[in-house]
C-alpha cells in the first residue's frame, strides 16, 4: 500500500519540487489556502487556511499520513519583521499544532528551517552549532526547531540554505525567477557582497526532503548546495550562464539598508552531515543552476 505523504504550503516554491519529484511509493496530499496549478493529477488539494485548527485536526485524523513535510510559513524575512502577529501565529503556532497531531498519530514530521537561525559571525556552521536570531523570523524558527526536537523523537529539522530555482509547480517565493525577469526587461539586479550563503538548488532539495520524509533519520540536518558564494558573485553567475551582462548586476551592501530586517552576514552551512547521510547528493553551485535551468518549460 503505497504511504500517505501530506505536503503543508503546497502552492509554494519548495512543495512544488517536492510534489513534483514524489515517486509513486507516496500517496499525495496538500494544503494550502490559494489555489494550486496543475500538474500533478494525482495529488489531493485541502484549501484552507492552516490557522483553522479545527479543520487541520480534521484533515490529520482523516488522511492519517506517514509523514508529513510542512513547508508552510510566513517566509519573507522583511514582512515577518513587520507583521510579528501574523508571523507567530503561522510560523509557531500551526507548527506547535503539527506537532501536536504528529504525536498523536505516529506521523513522521519533516520540518524546514532555515540557514537564517545562524548570526552570521561564523560561517561554515555544522548542525552542533548554537542558532542565534538576527531578525523576528529566524527567531520563530529556532522556536519551531526546539518544540520539534522537544515534542518529538523521529522527526527532521532540516536547515535549508538559500534556494536556487525555478517553480516546478506553483509559483512562490523564487528570487531566481524574479531575477531572469529582471535581466528580460534589462532591469538591474541588487545583489548583497556582505551576504554570503551556500545556495542549494531546489530541484535537489525537493529529492533531498522526499528521502528525509521516507528513511529513518532523525535530528537536524543541514541541505545546503558545495559552494559558498556572496549574493553578487552569485548573481554574475547566473547572469553569465545565462548570457545576460553583469552590468546588470549592481553591487550593494545590505547592512546599508535601514529598511531591511537584518541578515545574517555570513550563513553558509556546512553540509559534510548530508553528504554521509544521504543518497540524495548536494551539488556544486554551477550544477545545480544547470539542473533547474534544465526544468525551464521550452
Ligand atoms: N526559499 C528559500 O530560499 C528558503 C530558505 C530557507 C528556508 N526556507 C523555508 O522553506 C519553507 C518553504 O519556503 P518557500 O520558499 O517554498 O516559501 P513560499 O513559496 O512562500 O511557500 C510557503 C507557502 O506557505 C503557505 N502558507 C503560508 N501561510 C499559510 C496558512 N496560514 N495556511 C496555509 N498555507 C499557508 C503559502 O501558501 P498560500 O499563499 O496559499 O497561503 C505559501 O505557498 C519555508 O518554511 C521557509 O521558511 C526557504
Amino acid at each position: 500500500m503505497k504511504k500517505r505523504l501530506l505536503v503543508t504550503g503546497c502552492g509554494g516554491f519548495v512543495a512544488g519540487s517536492i510534489l513534483k519529484q514524489a515517486g509513486n511509493e507516496w500517496k499525495l496530499f496538500g494544503v494550502s489556502r490559494s489555489a494550486v496549478p496543475g500538474g500533478r493529477s494525482d495529488l489531493t488539494h485541502l484549501q484552507f487556511d492552516l490557522c483553522d485548527f479545527s479543520r487541520l485536526r480534521e484533515v490529520f485524523a482523516d488522511i492519517r499520513p506517514a509523514a508529513v513535510i510542512h513547508t508552510a510559513a510566513k517566509a519573507d524575512i522583511d514582512r515577518s519583521q513587520a507583521n510579528q502577529a501574523e508571523t507567530e501565529i503561522v510560523n509557531v503556532g500551526v507548527t506547535q499544532q503539527l506537532i501536536t497531531l504528529c504525536r498523536d498519530h505516529g506521523t513522521k514530521m519533516v520540518f524546514c528551517s532555515t540557514d537564517a537561525v545562524f548570526d552570521g559571525k561564523k560561517g561554515n556552521y555544522n548542525e552542533e552549532d548554537p542558532p542565534h536570531a538576527v531578525n523576528f523570523y529566524a527567531d520563530t524558527k529556532i522556536r519551531c526547531e526546539q518544540l520539534v526536537q522537544k515534542e518529538l523523537n523521529d522527526a527532521v529539522v532540516a536547515r535549508l540554505a538559500l534556494v536556487a530555482g525555478l517553480p516546478m509547480l506553483g509559483a512562490g517565493n523564487s528570487f531566481l525567477a524574479k531575477m531572469i525577469a529582471s535581466f528580460e526587461q534589462n532591469k538591474p539586479v541588487m545583489a548583497p557582497v556582505n551576504e554570503i550563503r551556500t545556495p542549494i538548488d531546489v530541484v535537489t532539495l525537493g529529492q533531498a526532503l522526499l528521502e528525509l520524509a521516507g528513511n529513518d533519520f532523525a535530528g537536524i540536518i543541514h541541505l545546503a548546495g558545495n559552494t559558498p558564494l556572496n549574493r553578487y558573485d552569485m548573481s554574475c553567475q547566473i547572469a553569465t550562464t545565462l548570457g545576460f551582462p553583469t552590468a546588470l548586476v549592481i553591487r550593494t551592501n545590505s547592512a546599508d539598508d535601514k529598511n531591511r530586517a537584518p541578515r545574517p552576514a555570513d550563513a553558509t552551512m556546512n553540509n559534510t552531515k548530508a553528504r554521509r547521510v544521504l543518497k540524495t547528493r548536494m551539488l556544486d553551485f554551477a550544477d545545480g543552476l544547470r539542473l533547474t535551468l534544465g526544468t525551464k518549460e521550452k
